[in-house]
């Protein structure tokens, strides 16, 4: 880890006092959830796959030290102050970058939207681009309204593509209804439920935006040939479809996008638009981005090129860390690296999960996006909490709270998935001795 002698950006004030600030200026219940669980402790410094808290639970004790194992959904894909991405976004701004302007043309834009096309399947070749995964599904989904003239979106129960507008509507009610946010064309269904789609899918929808890999639904895995059916439904009836790789895209899963061979290695499947955020950022600097294809262009910007603008969404200096980004993460041998981290980390937690079946119902996953279902709720929040205690950040999935999310980021070495499953096993044999 860093020294920090400067205390100038990390430890400015003791934690206690902070937790106070934070209390009163930013969210006091969340201060007070926080505090409720055993865990009022603000994250410090951090390199790598591991963070550390300011002080410990206790003030004056030292950091609690974990491993990252939550990767903010992604955004630590590199982990946590990647050099190769510090130094990009030194280079990026001694070389002369700021945010660029978004009414004009932007070089950068430009060069992005290349590489990605580059690793898009099929002719999914624009990129409009935001700064969270929010903004950039509110994006796919409005194009679409655009192009189909229809208002319509189907998603899944459990899903959660963000907190905007369309992006919210989309989501669980527990989520929207204290917003009064509801529209009649927004529908859920059912994740993986071919003949409900079928049945949702009419001729007034515009869109079905799914996860992929639904990860604050679970992390649940399709039957395979859903999204080739999916895809086939959509075709039919004139409707777009939309995959929200926000987590489980760029590599996740060991494939570059989890629609095209990441999910099943033989279903390679190309939607309409696919939409990227939090690893998009490098962990560094926000950007998101909702790719699509070239016919929907025109059902947008055609009559007026500023229909649609993000003064902060694709600037210069977040284009270029996200190309760096995409450079190393698309790399085959990194890849490889993924690939083969996640068969020795898949395979452990199936092995926890059969060694301690009377709390664990079933591990699955792909890559490195893995959940850990328990029997029941109560036995998932204090497991979290005691695999916590055993130093692995990690958390239950917010719409299915019986289930734990585990990414941990893709540069995780051999000698660190052991001692991240090791730590695992040791917070739940812990949670079998206080039930
Ligand atoms: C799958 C998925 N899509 C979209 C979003 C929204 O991203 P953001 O919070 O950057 O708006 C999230 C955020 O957690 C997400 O998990």
């Amino acid at each position: 880890m860093n020294n920090n002698p400067h205390k100038k950006f990390i430890g400015s004030l003791p934690q206690k006092e902070l937790l106070k600030l934070y209390s009163k200026h930013v969210n006091g219940p969340k201060v007070r959830m926080f505090k409720g669980f055993g865990l009022g402790v603000i994250p410090g410094e951090r390199d790598g796959i591991r963070l550390k808290t300011l002080e410990g639970l206790k003030p004056g004790t030292p950091p609690l030290e974990l491993l990252n194992c939550r990767s903010s959904g992604g955004v630590f894909n590199l982990g946590h102050r990647n050099p190769k991405i510090i130094q990009r976004l030194k280079d990026a701004l001694d070389g002369g970058l700021d945010l660029g302007d978004h009414l004009l043309l932007s070089e950068w834009r430009a060069l992005l939207g290349k590489k990605l096309a580059d690793l898009m399947p099929g002719d999914i070749t624009k990129t409009t681009f935001g700064v969270s995964g929010g903004e950039a599904i509110d994006t796919a989904i409005k194009f679409s309204r655009a192009y189909t003239k229809r208002k319509g979106c189907i998603s899944a129960v459990g899903g959660y593509h963000g907190h905007t507008g369309y992006a919210l509507l989309t989501g669980d009610p527990d989520f929207k209804d204290p917003f009064l946010w509801n529209f009649p064309e927004f529908k859920q269904i059912p994740y993986g439920d071919i003949d409900a789609m079928r049945k949702a899918v009419t001729e007034d929808i515009a869109c079905v935006i799914l996860e992929t890999i639904p990860a604050s639904g679970g992390v649940l895995i399709a039957p395979e040939g859903y999204y080739a059916e999916v895809r086939e439904i959509c075709d039919d009836k004139g409707v777009m479809m939309i995959n929200d790789e926000v987590q489980a895209g760029l590599g996740r899963t060991g494939v570059f996008w989890a629609i095209y061979g990441g999910l099943y290695p033989n279903e390679k499947v190309v939607p309409d638009f696919i939409v990227c955020g939090k690893g998009m950022s490098s962990g560094v600097y926000p950007l998101s981005t909702c790719s699509y294809k070239p016919f929907i262009e025109k059902a947008v910007y055609k009559e007026d090129p500023f229909i649609h603008i993000s003064t902060t969404g694709g600037s210069d200096l977040g284009c270029a860390i996200a190309f760096e980004m995409l450079e190393i993460q698309s790399d085959p041998k990194f890849l490889d690296h993924v690939k083969e981290m996640g068969i020795l980390f898949g395979k452990g937690l199936e092995e926890i999960a059969e060694d301690l079946s009377d709390l664990i119902k079933e591990a699955r996953g792909r890559g490195l996006m893995w959940g850990l279902e328990f029997h029941n709720e109560d036995d998932s929040q204090l497991g979290m909490l005691s695999i916590i205690k055993e130093g692995v950040l990690l958390n239950y999935c917010a719409n299915k709270k019986d289930t734990h999310i585990i990414m941990p980021p893709l540069i995780v070495k051999k000698e660190e998935i052991e001692e991240i499953l090791t730590r695992i096993r040791l917070g739940i044999l812990n949670l079998k001795k206080i039930k």
